[in-house]
């Protein structure tokens, strides 16, 4: 590997034993040039600088390590990515913080790498799914009760009027309804078989695995076996066509699938603590966390209810509750009562010019802006001095102006008292990364254009 800091072989074997003495894991570790930063005992602002200056692409590796691959998640980034800053920028034992934490990348990572790992979610999927992540299972046991969880379903199958009455009994009005429109009547008979067989585990982390492996046979691209024909990157198109696979047969795959998964999750000691909470206003005390790593929502709105809604609907959540939970997601279009912010010169000139295009979208954006103000104001307040918070975003095109999330973040953030140590960009690879669906109707090519690059925004409280 090509590095802009070469080391010579005796300083890497030296350093190696050095690392090695601090427990960091070596195979682990990702360049020459995060080695020789730790090396040379540099602060924290170079160390961030470095570290942003150097590969954070990462196409072609593997992701699927550890628990990562447990379920499909929307905009779900690298684990290499929180991992390089991680590494680089925290010591074993000290907290890591997702206040954003979608799948619980971070998170996941905080704990292989023998560091606290704190995320924050308002998304009911996004919540089971970290918790699920987090916790080592023995995996004999699980697979003992997976495979009797099967067997359970398969028996209560066998007793077609007890599951109707149950489908006709479980479910609220408009719950009801979702599940007849994007459900075939034999699937339904199924996952609701499945779900009164898991429901009967009675230790909860271990029900929380199955309700998740459960999950990751609907929420999927292909939209599993609903009759969804794409849940990942558009709004979900009913497709009366297609011929959904027993969802017990899938359940039986993804569960092996996910037994190899969990069985890699190793903690060596420290935990995760996967809370219910809003980033705007966080359940966390002044100067307590060593380093934030997280992604917010995109600008132009991602809607996780609109594929998790699928999975949850089984799991006990009503979609009126979902529909609801919506307009509490940053980025949501839902315009509704907020003060006026004022922002930095950069956010102000580019809503004013879309404001000149489209009043409503430069509400959408303002909204947008002034939540992750209240992010970054709260993310400053938990991090201690001296400690770094990244935060990867991807811009967005509105009416043909490119809104440069980016560089507006970065412009709050320095109002807010952050040093902004740099911003930069990385490249998504398009084979990996789902994108969901957005709120609305978009057909802007631009928006799939700029989808491409997103930016990595290296921020230190001083
Ligand atoms: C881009 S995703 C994070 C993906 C994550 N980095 C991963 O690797 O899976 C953004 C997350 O922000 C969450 N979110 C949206 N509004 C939020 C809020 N007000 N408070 C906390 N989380 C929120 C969404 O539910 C979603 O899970």
């Amino acid at each position: 590997m090509t590095s802009a800091y070469p080391i010579t072989e005796r300083q890497r074997v030296e350093l190696k034993e050095q690392l090695r003495l601090m427990a960091f894991d070596m195979a682990q570790l990702v360049d020459d040039k995060q080695l020789q930063t730790i090396q040379m005992g540099l602060g924290k602002r170079e160390r961030l600088t470095a570290l942003l200056d150097g590969e954070l692409d990462f196409h072609g590796e593997n992701g699927a390590y550890a628990s990562h691959d447990l379920h499909a998640f929307a905009a779900k980034f690298p684990p290499q990515l929180p991992r390089a800053f991680i590494r680089g920028l925290t010591q074993p034992g000290d907290i890591v913080l997702d206040p954003m934490m979608g799948s619980g990348t971070t998170v996941v990572e905080a704990i292989i790498a023998e560091r606290y790992g704190i995320g924050l979610d308002i998304d009911p999927l996004a919540l089971r799914l970290s918790s699920a992540k987090t916790k080592p299972l023995n995996a004999d046991h699980l697979r003992e009760a997976g495979f009797g969880i099967i067997d359970s379903a398969k028996t209560l199958l066998a007793n077609k009027s007890v599951i109707e009455k149950e489908l006709a009994r479980r479910f609220d009005e408009p719950t009801r309804k979702f599940i007849d429109y994007w459900f075939a009547p034999n699937t339904q008979r199924e996952l609701l078989a499945l779900v009164i067989a898991l429901e009967n585990v009675t230790d909860a982390y271990i029900r929380r695995f199955f309700e998740l492996t459960f999950s990751s046979i609907i929420v999927t691209k292909s939209g599993g076996v609903s009759r969804a024909r794409d849940l990942a990157h558009s709004r979900p198109h009913l497709d009366p066509t297609k011929n959904p696979k027993n969802a017990l047969d899938q359940f039986a795959l993804r569960l092996r699938k996910n037994l190899i998964s969990i069985a890699r999750l190793k903690t060596n000691g420290t935990s995760a603590f996967p809370l219910v909470g809003d980033a705007r206003c966080m359940p966390l005390p002044d100067s307590s966390i060593d380093l934030i790593v997280t992604s917010p929502p995109y600008a132009n709105a991602i809607d996780y209810m609109r594929a998790h809604k699928f999975s949850l609907v089984w799991l006990g959540e009503s979609t009126v509750n979902l529909s609801e939970l919506r307009s509490r997601y940053i980025g949501s279009e839902r315009v509704g009562q907020h003060k006026n912010t004022a922002f930095p010169p950069k956010p102000e000139a580019i809503i004013r010019r879309l404001s000149e295009r489209d009043k409503s979208k430069a509400a959408i954006l303002a909204k947008y802006l002034a939540e992750m103000g209240m992010v970054l104001c709260e993310m400053h307040r938990v991090l201690r001095n001296d400690a770094a918070a990244i935060v990867i975003v991807g811009t967005s095109v509105m009416r043909d102006i490119d809104v440069e999330t980016h560089n507006c973040l970065a412009e709050i953030a320095a109002t807010l008292g952050f040093d902004v140590v740099g911003v930069a960009k990385r490249t998504l690879d398009r084979n990996k990364r789902m994108m969901p669906a957005r709120f609305g109707r978009r057909s802007d090519s631009m928006i799939e254009q700029r989808m491409h690059d997103e930016y990595v925004i290296g921020l230190l409280k001083p």
